[in-house]
């Protein structure tokens, strides 16, 4: 994870790096800070906790100089400490580094040989010490570095910024994205172009093993061999204005309200315009020639992919084989002739994610993702990518980016239903226009924010809670759960119903609040028997149904949120909204972060 930010400008670095950094904190907020090229001498200043605490600091204590580099942190190696904090400086070298150095333990064993003592636990300041060794040894600062960068084994997206030298920054990438900013006589680093956005538009992204030395005039790229290559500039389109609460308290809450807008920008991209079909990017996929699709993700995108899988197999009859990228990457699956793979991911960043995509690349018949960064690796790495359109998501708790990657995959699975004839071209159509509708129907559910809210008050009180569904109402309870563990702390648990008898029916008592997904579909008798089960025992149930379900389930249940109705293969996407309410209410009753929960980071760059 982290965020790593380097300018060598024409203005004072400081505030143009902070600003930067803002735009990298959904990467950590452990500690944040820079350092500069100050007359020909490096300094720095850091502080633990949010990059305010940097800001606040630098109030005090500014920092001058044109040229510096700049860090968030989400702790890997190392408490979240001062001393741990970047970057990392000795006499002549300053470092910045996101990734894991895997193979620190043998350097800084080797450079303790030489005499050279560590001060911190993290594995990046091995990497200034090793700079520095070759700097005392007489390298040169782009020896040092080259030197220093050969030897490193894992992941990084690094920085090198040297004393004395104040138009000179080293740079490389193996495993983390770094993006090159170019302005006029000013050059700029980022781990993400949303950091450079303010600064410019015109960006080149490192491709693995990429090295690049940069003063204010030149960029030099080479490639893992040392030879040297051209990476491509482009100009991208981002939203500068991007950290902007529009009125909410909280980017979550934001984000939530925004749904409806944003599928509906999601839907306007893939349906086309008389609802007959579905455009694909590019040369989109001929699913006629593919029997089998595997996904891997991680997070809420799993849950994504999780629900992806009924539509595949029940409206496409494709099978579907799912894992979580961490777990899907070391089982080395075969993947056979014929397989589509399918990787989720809103960052497109993601290191397992990324890592599983690289695994099937040369053995899938095709590479497909879904993500809301298309300049995003796994964007780029993909044959064909599909944007999701959500526009940026600072909450860490994904809410839109999630029903907006949910809109994508529905869309692919009736493109493959109809192109392996298992739905008419009627059929497709009702279907479009039902999705069509859902915006409207999402704006009208948003009328169940209040009643929610009001539920919310109890729930925080509670320690524990179940999520249960059936069906396609199963990875929503996993959502549900996983959203109020990650922002109100409170210890929760999805379920599949039926799972409810094989273990945590034990749990249930006067005190635990059980949220049961039902709409009023075919498997909803079984749920609501599941359901009854929990109300025997005492359970709180909050059933969340339409009105149908309501009328026939709502006695001897604590709360009921009703739903408007839905075609029923959209249920997941709209009963979405109520479990993200739900866990959002209750952390705003209990005062918790909401958008930067504690310990979490949005995009994890590393394993
Ligand atoms: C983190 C975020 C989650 C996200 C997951 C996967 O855990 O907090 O919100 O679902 O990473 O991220 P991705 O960018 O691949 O969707």
């Amino acid at each position: 994870m982290c965020g790593i930010v380097g300018i060598l400008g024409q203005h004072e670095a400081a505030p143009m790096l902070v600003e930067a950094l803002k735009r990298l904190e959904y990467r950590g907020y452990d500690s944040a800070g820079i350092a500069t090229v100050n007359d020909g001498a490096l300094d720095r200043r850091r502080a633990v906790g949010k990059l305010v605490n940097l800001s606040d600091l630098l109030v005090h204590e500014p920092l001058a100089g044109k040229s510096g580099i700049g860090h968030t942190r989400w702790a890997t190696h190392g408490a979240p400490n001062l001393i741990n904090t970047h970057p990392h400086q000795t006499r002549r070298v300053a470092v910045v580094h996101n990734g894991i150095i895997e193979n620190y333990r043998d350097l800084r064993a080797d450079l303790a040989k030489a005499g050279v003592r560590h001060q911190t636990e993290t594995d990046t300041e091995t990497v200034a010490l090793l700079a520095q060794h070759y700097l005392d040894e007489g390298a040169n600062p782009e020896e040092a570095a080259r030197r220093t960068i050969a030897r490193l084994e894992g992941a990084y997206a690094l920085a090198f910024l040297f004393d004395g030298e104040s138009d000179l920054m080293i740079v490389a990438r193996k495993g983390s994205p770094l993006a090159i900013g170019h302005g006029t006589d000013e050059v700029y680093i980022g781990s993400d172009a949303i950091a450079l956005a303010p600064m410019t538009d015109r960006v080149t992204y490192l491709e693995e093993g990429d090295c690049a030395v940069l003063t204010r005039s030149s960029i030099t790229i080479t490639d893992p061999d040392g030879n040297p290559v051209t990476r491509e500039e482009r100009t991208i389109q981002l939203d500068a204005a991007r950290v902007d609460k529009a009125g909410h308290k909280h980017f979550m809450s934001k984000e939530i309200a925004e749904q409806p807008t944003v599928i509906s920008e999601t839907i306007a991209a893939y349906v086309v315009s008389n609802a007959s079909d579905i455009k694909l990017p590019g040369d989109g996929i001929d699913f006629t020639e593919i029997n089998r699709l595997t996904m891997a993700s991680c997070g809420t995108a799993y849950y994504a992919c999780l629900t992806a899988k009924y539509w595949f197999e029940q409206l496409a009859g494709l099978p579907v084989e799912i894992d979580f990228a961490s777990e899907f990457r070391y089982r080395a699956p075969p993947v056979t002739d014929g397989t589509a793979a399918l990787f989720v991911s809103q960052s497109g960043e993601t290191a397992d994610t990324l890592a599983a995509l690289r695994y099937c690349e040369g053995k899938a018949q095709s590479i497909l993702s879904v993500t809301n960064v298309p300049q995003s690796s796994i964007a780029r790495e993909s044959d064909l990518s599909m944007p999701i359109h959500a526009g940026a998501e600072i909450g860490v708790a994904s809410t839109k980016a999630f029903t907006c990657q949910l809109t994508v995959l529905f869309l692919l699975a009736l493109k493959a239903a109809h192109a392996r004839g298992r739905i008419t071209d009627e059929g497709l159509r009702a279907k479009l226009e039902a999705v069509r509708g859902l915006p409207a129907i999402l704006n009208q559910a948003m009328g169940v924010e209040e009643h929610v809210r009001s539920i919310s008050q109890r729930l925080a009180e509670s320690r524990d809670a179940l999520f249960l569904g059936r069906g396609l109402m199963f990875p929503i309870a996993l959502e549900g759960a996983l959203k109020l563990k990650e922002i109100s702390y409170i210890h929760a648990e999805g379920y599949a119903s039926g799972e409810l008898k094989h273990g945590p029916i034990a749990l249930i008592d006067e005190k635990m609040p059980v949220v049961v997904l039902a709409p009023r579909n075919a498997l909803f008798d079984k749920t609501v028997s599941n359901m009854q089960e929990v109300m025997a025992r005492g359970g709180n149930v909050i059933l969340i149904t339409d009105a149908a379900g309501a009328r026939d389930a709502s006695d001897g249940v604590w709360q009921t949120i009703v739903m408007p109705d839905v075609d029923f293969d959209l249920t997941p996407i709209l009963y979405a909204l109520p479990v993200q309410f739900l866990a959002y209410h209750t952390a705003v009753t209990k005062g918790t972060d909401v958008d930067q929960p504690r310990n979490l980071a949005k995009s994890v760059t590393v394993e």
